[in-house]
């Protein structure tokens, strides 16, 4: 610490330092960019269900309603599933004044904000940027700071923003950039009128994954982005999807995830090995777990499935670090994932429609001697272990393990 009267030697190198640290803060600058729509949300990826999955235009009040109360009854809710989120097809006309209606499906928003947030739940509600949803219905262009105060006044707590109808405006720009600038200035548009609510309300962007979105999601406010298009009740689209996530896991960080869709998980198109693939994978990629089924009849399968506390916990891990790709053999892929308190998750992966063998040495993940393994759909430790990991995986299947020091 100096003390003392300051020399005029001093003072130069002062102003010289002073300058210097100007301009590395221009560069590094110790206050990024402006980030997620609201710190205090999405802190770990949203957890929680959404109603386009299973049941696209025909979502109703009583079906929203219902879907709560399956999330806690299921236990669900206690296993960390939050958001109930009402997607396309809820929106009504405008009224004189431009403040959008719901339509008769869904005759009191507040209300049934007030019941599921009565329930433990939180409630999240889908727009677009553009004049028309994808399913053409009304959407928010031009009316931004209106349909923020409604959603507020509702009592939402997530809004899914879908490119949509803004695509036909975007046409009118007379090159790639400045369509571009038109959907940023349209994100940023609705971050701005959100913040000016006052409620912290989770803002999803939801355009597929286009232009990068990665490296400019954080900033136009979005807690997450589509990095891809629509996922299928499939293996062949979950996988296409899941898969191609590699890469992207440095955009990732608490307040602001990769979003590869909701999960299609007890909708019936998969067997039980690739929905616990869609389920890992999703872990790994620390991806948000919007169920997409049917909460009301789920069978004992499907909630163990999407309640299983070990595969969860490396969703949520605190850390926030995405997991990514250590290598790939044709079929066979291995991932991992770094967890806050020093272990890893390691899935490995069959993409081949037979058994395969896979194999990897504990070195790989950066483990020098004996690791603790445990296999965690298996539910079982596979005691200290030390060298060559060998299993058998099924087709399209997994084993997701927990390795530690
Ligand atoms: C797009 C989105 C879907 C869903 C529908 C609703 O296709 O990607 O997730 O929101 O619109 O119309």
């Amino acid at each position: 610490m100096q003390k003392g009267p300051i020399m005029p030697t001093m003072v130069c190198c002062k102003i010289r330092r002073t300058r210097l640290l100007f301009a590395v803060l221009a560069v590094f600058p110790l206050v990024p960019p402006v980030m997620a729509q609201s710190p205090t949300v999405a802190a770990t990826p949203p957890m929680g269900w959404n109603s386009w999955n299973h049941f696209a235009h025909k979502i109703d009040d009583a079906t929203v309603r219902a879907q709560a109360d399956a999330m806690v009854s299921s236990g669900m809710r206690d296993a960390g599933y939050l958001y109930i989120n009402i997607d396309d097809t809820w929106e009504g006309d405008r009224d004189a004044q431009g403040v959008i209606q719901t339509n008769s499906k869904f005759p009191d928003m507040k209300a049934l904000a007030d019941y599921v947030h009565g329930k433990g739940l939180k409630l999240g509600i889908y727009s677009s940027p553009g004049p028309k949803t994808c399913a053409n219905f009304e959407g928010s262009y031009g009316h931004e700071e209106q349909d923020a105060r409604s959603y507020a006044n509702w009592g939402i707590d997530y809004l899914k923003y879908d490119l949509c109808g803004l695509r036909e405006i975007m046409k009118t720009a007379d090159s790639p950039e400045a369509a571009h600038k038109i959907m940023v200035d349209a994100y940023i548009k609705m971050r701005d009128a959100l913040r000016k609510t006052g409620r912290p309300i989770v803002y999803s962007l939801c355009q597929y994954g286009e232009d990068a979105v990665w490296q400019w999601g954080p900033s136009v406010g979005g807690n997450l982005w589509r990095t891809t298009g629509d996922i299928e009740d499939k293996y062949d689209r979950m996988e296409q999807i899941g898969f191609r996530q590699a890469g992207l896991a440095k955009f990732a960080g608490p307040g602001h995830w990769n979003d590869p869709d909701m999960l299609e998980i007890g909708n019936g198109g998969m067997n039980a090995h690739e929905y616990r693939t869609h389920m890992s994978l999703w872990a790994i990629l620390a991806a948000p777990l919007l169920a997409g089924n049917d909460l009301t009849t789920m069978s004992p399968e499907t909630i163990a499935l999407l309640t299983n506390r070990e595969v969860i916990a490396i969703d949520q891990d605190r850390l926030g670090k995405q997991g990514d790709r250590l290598r790939a053999e044709g079929p066979i892929e291995i991932w991992t994932r770094q967890l806050a308190d020093g272990s890893k998750a390691v899935a490995l992966f069959n993409r081949h429609p037979a058994l395969l063998d896979a194999q990897f040495h504990f070195r790989e993940l950066g483990f020098k001697g004996a690791v603790k393994v445990r296999d965690i759909w298996a539910a079982k430790d596979l005691g200290t272990l030390q060298g060559i990991y060998r299993a058998r995986i099924p087709a399209h299947g997994v084993v997701l393990l927990l390795v530690s020091e």
